[in-house]
């Protein structure tokens, strides 16, 4: 029973119990009954506040206010600044650079709205974390993702909303739902539109890993298939020895499509391969532009023509600046909105995707 709601006391209960007969002592009712009423509100870290301010904007809300600041030793201090009993939370951040203050702000956001008695908390989070690190490759590493997961659940999180997850396993890493949106409706509306004629069109997937969502955005866009195959030594770990383009695209325009893109080595690498396979033009796209260090500027020296990204990551002006007109970022809020409007009035999610948004 949410504090939030109109409590209807002082009637007789029209739910008569059934032992006893209906009233009992002395004409009270034995029930109280309420009308139940849902209170969303959104709240956001500090990572990526222009979306957190155009999803907002599309629920047709404002942001909870939420004090965030840094004591002198550095430790994360945050507080919200109305009251969250009974309200359906949402927490949105984006698990961006400095990734570990991005996390724990959110950590420690959700704990302040579980300890103020929200009803329920929702951790919206466009970009996870660590989502690379899902299984142990190597003996004596830990499973990141999973820690990730576990700290979000102690934390009191009940629910994550999140885009296209390095790998679908991560959702099993949680006792409670997730809701999985992607950005490839994005990415497919926007490059049907720049290749209306797909009839020389290859979607590439640039690693052995996104076969799949190659093949999802091949049947939107009507286009061809191929893939980068990496031949890995045998006698050096890691050391590939062969990078081989597996499909036809010579004097073909071909896309290659990843989930993420941090250093920028696999695409720009797959790039060169395609190069040298005699592709026509190459583009690339992905979800989340992690871009760190200087992969703008290595994508920019590549045979990359143009970068087709959401913004489920902040990417600050000198970054967008490198790439200039080669670089179309997309807006995610609008899915994100409806992720949220959905899980609010209790509504399919899957819908918005037509059932097509499992990782
Ligand atoms: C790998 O499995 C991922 O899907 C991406 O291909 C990879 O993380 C991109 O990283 P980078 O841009 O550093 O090569």
């Amino acid at each position: 029973m949410s504090g939030t709601e109109d409590i209807v006391a002082g009637e007789r209960s029209e739910h008569v119990s059934e032992t006893t007969g209906g009233v009992v002592g002395g004409g009270r009712p034995i029930t109280r009954e309420t009308r139940t009423r849902k209170r969303m509100m959104v709240f956001a870290g500090t990572t990526h506040p222009a979306l957190a301010e155009e999803i907002a904007q599309h629920l047709g809300i404002n942001l909870s206010g939420t004090k965030i600041s840094r004591f002198a030793s550095g430790e994360i201090y945050v507080r919200s600044i109305e009251s969250a009993r009974g309200a359906d939370a949402f927490v949105i951040q984006t698990h961006a650079d400095p990734i570990n203050e991005s996390i724990m702000e959110q950590l420690l956001m959700i704990d302040a709205l579980k300890r103020a008695s929200a009803k329920r908390i929702t951790a919206v989070i466009p970009y996870y974390g660590y989502s690379r690190q899902d299984h142990k490759a190597l003996a004596r590493e830990p499973i990141s993702a999973k820690l990730v997961a576990d700290l979000l659940t102690v934390a009191g999180a009940d629910r994550v909303i999140s885009v296209d997850l390095h790998s679908g396993q991560i959702q099993g890493f949680f006792d409670f739902p997730v809701d999985h949106l992607t950005g490839l409706p994005l990415l497919a509306e926007h490059l049907s539109k720049r290749f209306p004629d797909p009839s020389d069109l290859v979607v590439v997937a640039p690693d052995a890993g996104r076969v799949k969502t190659a093949e999802r955005l091949g049947k939107e866009l009507r286009a061809d298939l191929a893939f980068i195959y990496k031949r890995r030594s045998k006698h050096e770990a890691h050391k590939i020895e062969q990078v081989l383009v597996v499909g036809e695209v010579d004097g073909r325009r071909c896309v290659l499509i990843d989930d993420m893109i941090d250093t920028g080595g696999t695409v720009v690498e797959g790039a060169k391969a395609l190069a040298a396979a005699g592709a026509s033009e190459i583009f690339a796209a992905c979800t989340h532009p992690v871009l760190s260090g200087k992969a703008v500027q290595r994508i920019a020296e590549s045979p990359i023509r143009e970068l087709v990204v959401t913004n489920t990551l902040p990417l600050p002006g000198e970054k967008r600046a490198v790439l200039g007109d080669r670089l179309t970022v997309l807006s995610i809020a609008p899915i994100v909105a409806s992720a949220l409007d959905a899980v609010f009035q209790d509504e399919s999610v899957s819908e918005i995707f037509h059932g097509d948004n499992q990782a």
